[in-house]
């Protein structure tokens, strides 16, 4: 009998499978694709007049702002800055751990959301993403704080131009603009990527011993994203003044990355629902890689699985308690020999002495969005700012009716295959002995009080 019973329940999972496929097929066909732009013309200068219609004219502003120059007489010289003139401004910003607008939205609280935006140079995307917190309800009680591995006037500007919140402006001390001859950055007397290591130590280059596992050497503009992520944690959460009592949630964006405007009602919701049915939930997740989102039935629905690096990586959040973990075991990210420092931390989590991997609360019906995405992976087609723009704003709009939920209700699984494999060997590109000093070194800063530095 159980044979029977089995086959039967077989035949409806399969049946109920192809049903999913079919709905899937049939949504994606319908709504599909807003992944289809490219970065080029994201940067391109453009700020169409379609786009501009789907953005409340008092944001405009934020879409058109350059740098300063008509704005009276600003506080700092702005034109062009060589590179010690840019590390002397990064100490004195670093130093001064300014918060813009505390004065009209009140000092940060130890609850005060923290939302960490990883910032490189995609201006364009990034006049998205401020226009879609400036309309995020709650917005003004968080504080952005926008971390930087590029320093640009015109991104300065936008970012300090921004009135609806607190913000604050960090920068990666460590970039490849700031020390394009040395490591970080690509020293002369660095390995090439490609060299033989016997060619390597015959060459007597800087790194020839130290190889990643597939035998190649370092390239810096792939190491600066994890060091910058790290770097950026270890400031948040260890070395700035005011994070000092922080016992709240920490967000982490990326500069092509859309809220929806109830994101900060959700991050409340999914905290306070899992204190009561997953305290050990560790990460709360807004943003999903699905690329149909099916509000009307997901708007409210939460999973709760096990954390997985490339598929909660985007608007995922933890609070001091969950990085206190991390910083435990510091080496199982900084040693590890993968480049990416979402797998880095996937690794971690799946060495935690005595533990379980990190669990992730996660809202079904995304309130975070990628939209620069098609840059990585298209390359060809109808990829333009306002065809993606439009795109997601039509789709937010699509889910207003659901936005705003009273509750959510969770289920558990145990996720795929893909979750729960365990990771052997990283994915390279981080077997540079000086990497992962560097990686290390970053734990080791204290926290630092601000410095009263004038401006001239
Ligand atoms: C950008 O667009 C503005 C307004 O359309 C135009 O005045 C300006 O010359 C353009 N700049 C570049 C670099 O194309
Ligand atoms: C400064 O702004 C004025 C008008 O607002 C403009 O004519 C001028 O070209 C700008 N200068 C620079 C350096 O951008
Ligand atoms: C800028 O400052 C200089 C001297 O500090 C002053 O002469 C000039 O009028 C100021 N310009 C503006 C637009 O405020
Ligand atoms: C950088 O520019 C400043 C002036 O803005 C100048 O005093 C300094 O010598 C320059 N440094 C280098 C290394 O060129
Ligand atoms: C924030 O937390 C710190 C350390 O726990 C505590 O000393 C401080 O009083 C708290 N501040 C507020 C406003 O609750
Ligand atoms: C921090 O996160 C943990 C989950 O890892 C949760 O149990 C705890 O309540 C959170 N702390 C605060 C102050 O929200
Ligand atoms: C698909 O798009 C249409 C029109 O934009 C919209 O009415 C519909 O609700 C969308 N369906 C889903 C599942 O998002
Ligand atoms: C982007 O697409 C829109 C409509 O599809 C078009 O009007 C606009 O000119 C395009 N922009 C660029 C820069 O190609
Ligand atoms: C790490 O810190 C040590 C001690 O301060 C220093 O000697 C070393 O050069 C640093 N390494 C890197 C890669 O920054």
């Amino acid at each position: 009998m159980p044979r029977l019973k089995y086959a039967s329940v077989l035949r409806v999972f399969v049946i109920l499978g192809l049903f999913c496929l079919w709905v899937q097929i049939m949504l994606s066909a319908s709504n599909g694709s807003i992944y289809r732009d490219s970065e080029e013309l994201m940067n391109a200068n453009e700020t169409s007049e379609q786009v501009l219609a789907l953005v409340p004219p008092e944001l405009h502003k934020y879409l058109q702002v350059h740098p300063k120059n008509n704005s009276a007489n600003s506080t700092e010289r702005s034109g062009p800055k060589n590179i010690s003139d840019i590390r002397r401004a990064i100490e004195k910003y670093n130093d001064a751990q300014y918060i813009y607008n505390e004065d009209i939205f009140g000092p940060v609280q130890n609850d005060t959301i923290i939302i960490a935006i990883q910032v490189h140079t995609r201006l364009t995307y990034l006049r998205h993403l401020i226009v879609s917190l400036a309309q995020a309800r709650d917005i003004d009680r968080a504080l952005l704080i926008f971390s930087h591995d590029y320093y640009d006037e015109e991104i300065n500007s936008l970012v300090r131009s921004i009135d609806f919140t607190k913000v604050m402006q960090i920068f990666y001390p460590y970039s490849i603009q700031t020390h394009p001859y040395e490591f970080p950055g690509t020293d002369p007397r660095d390995c090439p990527r490609d060299a033989k290591f016997e060619q390597a130590v015959k060459l007597k280059c800087l790194n020839a011993l130290h190889p990643d596992l597939h035998g190649h050497y370092r390239e810096a503009k792939y190491t600066q994203t994890k060091h910058h992520w790290w770097w950026k944690a270890n400031r948040i959460f260890n070395q700035l003044q005011c994070t000092q009592g922080h016992t709240g949630l920490v967000l982490f964006l990326e500069e092509d990355h859309y809220v929806a405007e109830d994101f900060i009602h959700m991050l409340h919701l999914l905290r306070s629902t899992a204190d009561k049915n997953c305290p050990q939930c560790e990460i709360l997740s807004l943003g999903t890689y699905l690329k149909t989102y099916q509000y009307h039935v997901n708007g409210d629905k939460v999973e709760i699985t096990p954390w997985h690096s490339s598929m909660h990586n985007m608007g995922f959040g933890f609070n001091r308690s969950v990085w206190n973990n991390i910083m435990e075991l510091e080496q199982q990210f900084c040693a590890y020999d993968d480049y990416n420092w979402d797998y880095s931390l996937l690794h971690l989590s799946q060495n935690r002495p005595g533990r379980e991997k990190f669990k992730v609360y996660l809202c079904k019906g995304p309130r975070v969005f990628h939209i620069g995405e098609c840059g990585f992976h298209h390359k060809k087609s109808n990829c333009n700012a306002s065809t993606v723009i439009s795109k997601v704003q039509k789709l937010v709009a699509n889910a207003k009716p659901y936005m705003y939920p009273s509750r959510v209700t969770a289920t558990a699984t145990a996720g795929g295959a893909k979750h729960n494999k365990r990771l052997t060997k990283g994915n390279g590109g981080w077997g540079d002995i000086r990497d992962q000093e560097l990686c290390t070194n970053m734990t080791k800063v204290g926290r630092q009080m601000k410095k009263y530095v004038y401006f001239a």
